[in-house]
């Protein structure tokens, strides 16, 4: 059997050595425990002579309050250590750069959007929206598209059924808001249109257009030329130019197509302009006395004026984008350009 110095000595050298919380218990466990070698060596006593006994008994309590002092100390140090470890490991390193958020970002089409409403919104109109799915009596009907009507047709018309299409055009928004009979009318109305067009560089089967109507007394073809002069200019620039040259659409006579002067070379023709020096902007003309009375307004008091822009157009012209595919693509590289 150890002598109670052995033991002390052995228990005292693996406390030193002792890794973790769990190692110092199996020590305790294994000398001072129940089976443990001080009690083994307790049950000794019996076998000894009564005089030595008290002394022994002595000495096995010191030798156990050793222990259980150097136990304690080592769990103390232990556990500051472990406290030292965690507070190096969750130190934050304040100098490093921080992460990156990714933002969102405005969409070419949503900024050119912005930018057209704004300066609408200046000259005093409203901006009012109409429904994606729309009947054909709106979309062709009251804008004196009538049932044998080319713009009708089935290759660029998705028809839900005979009587609903997705809208070819803002346009019905024109007749949606006249219908209302709230005059005068100042508006414009951008949205999102659907022709059943093959996917190219200037062509999408889904695009956006902003629809302008304005209706009042005494309107003339020289409110719409001013207004859309101005309208050209704060968008390109005070430079631009502008040209009406004559066109045709059914809910509009007389109808035109506006043409600006080429913000890159100034009108001079480059590539960009395609050697013309002008580019195509929109269609307009003045509101047709027929789609006046099919909307319920006395064509014989009032006059207007209304044109149809192409959104997407105006963003690929402001931003030099060449491709109207790029525009759908949702590639971020391309996006954050803008
Ligand atoms: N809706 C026509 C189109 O899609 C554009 C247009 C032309 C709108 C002349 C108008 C207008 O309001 O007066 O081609």
């Amino acid at each position: 059997m150890a002598s109670l110095e052995e033991i002390r000595e052995e228990a005292l050298s693996r406390i030193r050595s002792a890794e973790g919380l769990d190692a110092l218990n199996d020590i305790r466990v294994e000398v001072l425990g129940k089976k443990g070698a001080l009690t083994a060596l307790m049950k000794n006593l019996k076998d000894m002579a009564p005089e030595e006994r008290p002394k022994f008994g002595q000495m096995v309590n010191e030798v156990r309050q050793t222990i259980e002092n150097a136990l304690e100390a080592a769990k103390k140090a232990g556990a500051a250590k472990a406290q030292e470890l965690r507070l190096k490991a969750e130190v934050i390193d304040v100098t490093l750069p921080a992460k990156l958020q990714k933002m969102g970002h405005r969409h070419p089409n949503t900024l050119a959007l912005e930018e057209l409403e704004r300066i609408f919104i200046g000259m005093g109109y409203e901006v009012v929206e109409g429904p994606e799915i729309e009947y054909d009596l709106y979309n062709f009907e009251k804008l004196n598209i009538p049932a044998n009507h080319p713009a009708k047709d089935e290759q660029d018309t998705f028809y839900i059924n005979k009587e609903i299409v997705l809208r070819t055009q803002t346009s019905p928004v024109q007749a949606r808001i006249m219908e209302q009979g709230k005059l005068p009318i100042r508006m414009i109305a951008p949205g999102r249109v659907f022709r059943s067009d093959e996917v190219d560089a200037t062509h999408s089967p889904s695009f956006h257009q902003i629809e302008g109507l304005v209706v009042d007394e005494h309107i003339t073809f020289s409110d719409l030329k001013g207004t859309l002069e101005l309208f050209a200019k704060e968008l390109f620039g005070a430079d631009t130019k502008v040209k009406f040259r004559p066109h045709h659409f059914p809910f509009t006579e007389p109808s035109a197509e506006m043409d600006v002067s080429c913000f890159k070379c100034g009108g001079k023709g480059c590539r960009f302009c395609k050697g013309e020096g002008w580019i195509e902007i929109l269609g307009c003309g003045m509101v047709h006395p027929h789609v006046f009375e099919m909307c319920g307004i006395d064509p014989d008091r009032y006059t207007g004026f209304a044109f149809g822009v192409g959104l997407e157009r105006i963003s690929l012209l402001k931003y030099e984008i060449d491709d109207m595919r790029l525009l759908y693509e949702n590639d971020d590289r391309f996006l954050k350009q803008f």
